[in-house]
C-alpha cells in the first residue's frame, strides 16, 4: 500500500490562510522520499512551525501512523485563523496534533528542548521590505524580509535549541534566500545537510534541505572556533556544488515568465511586490490595493473582496487595473 498524504479536497481553506502550494508539496514529496529513513529513525515526536492549512503536518501523521502509532506531533502558527484550519484539516483526515498560535515556537522551548526528533518547516521566505515582516494574516505567509531570511534566521538557533541528539530538520528555501550560506550557518553549529528534493518552478528554484547533527562536523566546527580559522574551501565547495545546478534550471525557466509577467504589469502601470512559489503578488499603483495571482492558471484572487481577477500572463492582459 502506498503512503498517504493528505488530500486537497480536505484541506480547509480561509482567505487569510496559506493554501497549500508548490513549496508545501515539495516539502512533503521530501518527506515521502525520506520516509524509509524516517520510519528506521523512530521519531517520538514531531513539530511543524508555520502550519497554514495543516497539509504538511496532516500529510506527516498520515505517512508515518500507518507503520509507527503513538508518535505525538505538534504544529505552531503565528495566525490564529492558520491553525483554526489546520484543526479542520487535521479533523478531516482523522489525525492529531497539539496546535499552539505562537512566534515560531516560542511557548515551546522550555517544555521541548531537546525533544525534538523531526522538525519541519516551509518558512516565509520571500525578499520583502523588512516593515512587511510579521504582518497579520496571510502577509505573515510569505514575507520573509532582506534576502527572505528574516524568518528563516530566527527559526534556525530555535531549531537547534528543540531538536534532539537525532533530530532532524527538514526547511524549505530558495535560491535567493542564500541556502548554501544557510547550510554554512548550520554547519557551525555541527549540522550536515542535504538536499532531498529540488524543483524548478515557472518562476523560483525550491529545494528543501535536511539537516542533522554530526559528530565529524562538530570536531570539525571545534576546531574552527579554537582556531580561529574560516570554514575550510572543500567544505564550501561541497555545498556550492549542491546547489550549483539550480541556478542553471532557474534561469533557464523562470525568466523568460517573470519577463512576461513584468512587461504586463508594466503596461499597466501595476507594482510587482513579490514572486514565490506559484503566485505573484501585484499592487495598484492608485490604491495600493493586493492582488494574489496565481500564476500557473493565471488568476489573481483580491485577497479583501475575494473577487477572481483574470489577468495578463495569457499573452494579451485581459486584466484592468481598475483598483
Ligand atoms: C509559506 S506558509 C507555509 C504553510 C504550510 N506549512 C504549507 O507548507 O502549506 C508559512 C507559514 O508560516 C507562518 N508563519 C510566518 N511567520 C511565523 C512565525 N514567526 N512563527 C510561526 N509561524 C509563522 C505563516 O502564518 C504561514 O502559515
Amino acid at each position: 500500500m502506498s503512503p498517504k498524504t493528505a488530500q486537497i479536497r480536505l484541506v480547509s481553506s480561509h482567505p487569510e490562510v496559506y493554501e497549500p502550494c508548490d513549496d508545501s508539496f515539495a516539502l512533503v514529496d521530501a518527506l515521502l522520499a525520506d520516509r524509509t529513513n524516517i520510519l528506521d529513525h523512530c521519531p517520538r515526536l514531531c513539530l511543524e512551525v508555520g502550519c497554514g492549512s495543516g497539509y504538511v503536518i496532516a500529510s506527516l501523521a498520515l505517512m508515518l501512523g500507518q507503520e509507527l502509532p503513538g508518535v505525538y506531533y505538534f504544529a505552531t502558527d503565528i495566525n490564529p485563523h492558520a491553525l483554526r484550519v489546520t484543526r479542520e484539516t487535521l479533523d478531516a483526515h482523522a489525525v492529531d496534533a497539539e496546535l499552539m498560535c505562537m512566534d515560531i515556537a516560542s511557548g515551546l522551548e522550555k517544555r521541548l528542548a531537546g525533544m525534538v526528533d523531526v522538525m519541519v518547516v516551509n518558512p516565509p521566505y520571500v525578499p520583502t521590505p523588512d516593515y512587511e515582516v510579521g504582518r497579520e494574516g496571510i502577509a505573515s505567509a510569505w514575507a520573509g524580509g532582506e534576502n527572505g531570511r528574516s524568518v528563516i534566521d530566527r527559526i534556525l538557533p530555535v531549531a537547534d535549541r528543540l531538536l534532539s541528539d537525532k533530530g532532524w530538520l527538514y526547511m524549505v528555501t530558495l535560491t535567493t534566500n542564500d541556502p548554501s550560506q544557510i547550510c554554512l550557518l548550520m554547519r557551525k553549529k555541527g549540522y550536515a545537510s542535504r538536499i532531498v528534493v529540488q524543483r524548478s518552478t515557472e518562476e523560483e528554484s525550491l529545494h528543501i534541505i535536511k539537516f542533522w547533527r554530526d559528530s565529524d562536523i562538530q570536531l570539525d566546527t571545534k576546531e574552527i572556533l579554537t582556531t580561529n580559522k574560516s570554514v575550510p574551501a572543500r567544505v564550501k565547495d561541497s555545498l556550492v556544488s549542491q546547489f550549483s545546478q539550480l541556478s542553471f534550471w532557474r534561469g533557464k525557466l523562470i525568466r523568460s515568465q517573470r519577463r512576461r509577467v513584468r512587461t504586463a504589469a508594466e503596461d499597466h502601470s501595476i507594482q510587482i511586490t513579490a514572486f514565490m512559489s506559484c503566485i505573484c503578488l501585484i499592487k495598484s499603483q492608485s490604491s495600493k490595493k493586493r492582488i494574489v495571482i496565481d500564476i500557473s492558471s493565471g488568476v489573481g484572487k483580491d485577497r479583501v473582496t475575494e473577487n477572481p481577477e483574470p489577468i495578463f500572463l495569457s499573452g494579451k492582459s485581459t486584466w484592468s487595473p481598475r483598483h
